[in-house]
């Protein structure tokens, strides 16, 4: 799909990896960017950002743990936008420290409720309003590396990427029966808040590998709604061995 004229929605996009994605879409002629994200100090900026690269910024101060926040952000966006062509569901928490089996029981919960039920409500909620429109759409989700092995310091964060995957890989007859690719990607280790830099767990990773920047994963997210062959499936982001 062409993103020249097209409106997009971007979760998370306050920051890091969302942040980047909307810039890009902007950057590359979207009409429309809507960004999503609880932090509305971070949203100005990004739309200040996302205007001064040539489109239209919708700022959306949305919790996304809130299934019903979730289907309301998304009938607004259309409506306002006149449909949604483009959407990144892409805002994310690691559970942090304590880590497991410590993880607070609220903690682990609004991993998965972010994560992953926010995920699936939001590509669920976009088929149905591009179905409605029988329009084509392109959905993304942020994924990780993490979905593929387990993860004993956060594994509430692997379950939530793992089921990302399986949902994603699940909607691959969407394509067919209505023109609409959903896809994830998967980012290796990419510098931004969410990643614990200091935490003991993470130091062999760190030391061996070149950690990504958000543009890297911005520009995968354009490989993906540029070409149609991808659907139902993922793409890995990974890290460069250091040195
Ligand atoms: N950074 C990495 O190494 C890495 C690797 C793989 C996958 N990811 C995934 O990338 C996605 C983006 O994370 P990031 O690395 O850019 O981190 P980040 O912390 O920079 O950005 C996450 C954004 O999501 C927002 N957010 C958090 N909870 C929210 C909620 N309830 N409702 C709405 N917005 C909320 C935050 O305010 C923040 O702006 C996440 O899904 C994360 O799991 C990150």
């Amino acid at each position: 799909m062409e993103i020249k004229g097209k409106n997009a929605l971007v979760t998370g996009a306050g920051a890091g990896i969302g942040e980047a994605s909307a810039l890009m879409l902007a950057e590359n002629g979207a009409a429309k960017v809507v960004i999503v994200d609880i932090d509305e100090g971070n949203l100005k900026k990004v739309a200040d950002a996302v205007r001064a690269a040539g489109s239209e910024p919708i700022i959306k101060v949305c919790d996304v743990s809130v299934t019903d926040n979730v289907v309301q952000l998304f009938e607004e966006a259309e409506a306002e936008t006149g449909g949604l062509d483009i959407v990144h569901n892409n805002a994310g928490i690691m559970a942090g420290e304590p880590f497991f089996p410590d993880t607070p029981m609220g903690k682990m919960i609004a991993v998965i409720q972010i994560n992953l039920l926010a995920m699936m409500v939001g590509t669920r909620k976009s088929i149905e309003l591009m179905r409605a429109r029988s329009a084509a759409g392109v959905i993304i989700n942020t994924c990780s590396v993490a979905a593929f092995s387990p993860m004993a310091a956060d594994p509430a964060y692997s379950t939530s990427k793992a089921g990302i995957l399986n949902f994603t890989q699940s909607c691959e007859p969407l394509k067919e029966a209505f023109n609409i690719r959903v896809m994830a990607i998967c980012p290796g280790i990419v510098d931004t808040a969410i990643v614990p830099l200091d935490a003991e767990w993470l130091k062999p990773a760190l030391e061996a590998v070149k950690i990504l920047e958000p543009k890297d994963i911005a520009d995968a997210v354009k490989t993906v709604i540029d070409d149609e062959s991808l659907y139902g499936d993922q793409i890995t982001i990974n890290n460069e061995m250091a040195g």
